[in-house]
């Protein structure tokens, strides 16, 4: 209302029921290493972790990566290594991708593992179009010889092309976009990654079980099933996007986790279909069959407990979440229930400090 905007263009239209929004304290790092924390405890040995890649597009520090942060809380080894990918929302995939070639040419040492964090607060100018489509989640992978989730496999389908349908300039947290553009875009470059992803594979559709969307918003997800499979019966991977909004590089693999926390049916075995889409623009088609024991490192309760203990607030507390986060200045304390353990607690010169918590 405060928009002026019918509230069914956002339910029905874009397709969203809410979206989630970040206390000052919370950032890509703090929800980045809670995530990692959880995917973490489930790998025996911590010191097999040879490299970490942080996937983001909300990056605060255009030198340091996040990665380093994460690194450091998680008490990683040093002989690690450890670097930031971007390339809007596709980051998360390329990072999978790579992560895939690195543990395949690793002969000495097979357990070795990459973890993978995929983390993305987004925000769009206030009053504009993209407005009801920011969000934001983090989403923490481990690839391993010995996949427990989803055993990837070795073909995909890749479209690129130079377009201006989404960018943020260094200096701004709010992206700038042209909207139909975008959305233009990201089915064409389906239609195309898809196309090869079928050549290269030699599969029909018929093949692929499910299919999980990278989901700017619910309704973009629910086109492309319909018109490239053509069915629009992904509720299952939808539910947390509804949720929580875009959440860029994450997002894909957060419809991922939607499908697996919400399947009534056993999925071992199932092959899901995963399109990454990231503006400006790489597209990517891909799958993997899901592993027999993939429910013994599911995190399915805590996922929907995450979600249930948000606290709604008000329009006018939104807006004081909208404001730009100082240079320097002592980040207030909160004590909503779903915070992680690490928090920003201070800004120094432009450099971020985390703190343990004590919540
Ligand atoms: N009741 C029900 N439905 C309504 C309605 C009402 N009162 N008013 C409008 N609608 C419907 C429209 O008919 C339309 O539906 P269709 O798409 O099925 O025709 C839908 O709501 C959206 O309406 P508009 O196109 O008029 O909305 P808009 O101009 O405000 O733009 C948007 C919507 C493009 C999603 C905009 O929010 C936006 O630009 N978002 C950011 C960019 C984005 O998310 N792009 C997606 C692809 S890019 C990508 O994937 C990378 C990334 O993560 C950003």
């Amino acid at each position: 209302m405060r928009r002026d905007v019918d509230y069914r263009k956002y339910c029905e239209g874009i397709g969203q029921i809410q979206m989630a929004v970040f206390p000052q304290n919370e950032d890509i790092v703090t929800i980045g290493i809670d995530a990692a924390q959880k995917a973490i405890s489930k790998i025996k040995d911590k010191n097999d972790i040879d490299l970490v890649m942080f996937a983001t597009e909300s990056t605060f520090d255009l030198s340091k990566s996040a990665a380093i942060y994460v690194h450091h809380f998680l008490g990683l080894k040093p002989n690690c290594r450890v670097f930031d990918i971007k390339q809007a929302c596709y980051s998360g995939t390329a990072a999978l991708q790579m992560a895939y070639s690195f543990i395949d040419t690793r002969t000495l040492n097979s357990n070795s593992k990459v973890l993978i964090i995929a983390s993305d607060i987004v925000k769009y100018s206030p009053g504009t179009s993209g407005e009801p489509t920011q969000g934001g989640a983090a989403v923490a992978m481990i690839m391993s010889k010995n996949a427990r989730t989803l055993l990837l496999e070795p073909f995909s389908g890749i479209y690129t092309c130079d377009i201006a349908d989404f960018w943020r300039p260094a200096a701004t947290n709010e992206a700038k976009f042209d909207g139909r553009l975008s959305a233009h875009n990201y089915l064409k470059s389906l239609e195309y990654s898809l196309k090869e992803y079928m050549y290269e594979s030699g599969l029909t559709k018929t093949e692929i079980d499910y299919n999980c969307f990278h989901t700017p918003f619910c309704k973009m997800a629910r086109k492309a099933a319909k018109q490239y499979f053509p069915y629009e019966n992904i509720d299952k991977s939808l539910i947390y996007a509804s949720l929580v909004g875009n959440s860029c590089s994450a997002s894909l693999y957060l419809s991922l986790i939607s499908l697996i926390d919400h399947s009534e049916s056993d999925l071992s075995g199932k092959r899901i279909g995963m399109y990454s889409y990231g503006s400006g623009s790489v597209a990517e088609y891909f799958s993997g069959i899901v592993a027999d024991e993939y429910k013994s490192v599911s995190f399915s309760d805590d996922n929907k407990k995450k979600i249930t203990d948000r606290i709604e607030i008000s329009f006018d507390k939104y807006e004081t979440f909208c404001s730009p986060t100082p240079f320097n200045c002592k980040i207030e304390e909160t004590s909503y229930k779903n915070i992680g353990n690490i928090t920003l607690s201070e800004i120094k010169n432009g450099y971020r400090i985390y703190n343990l918590t004590t919540l």
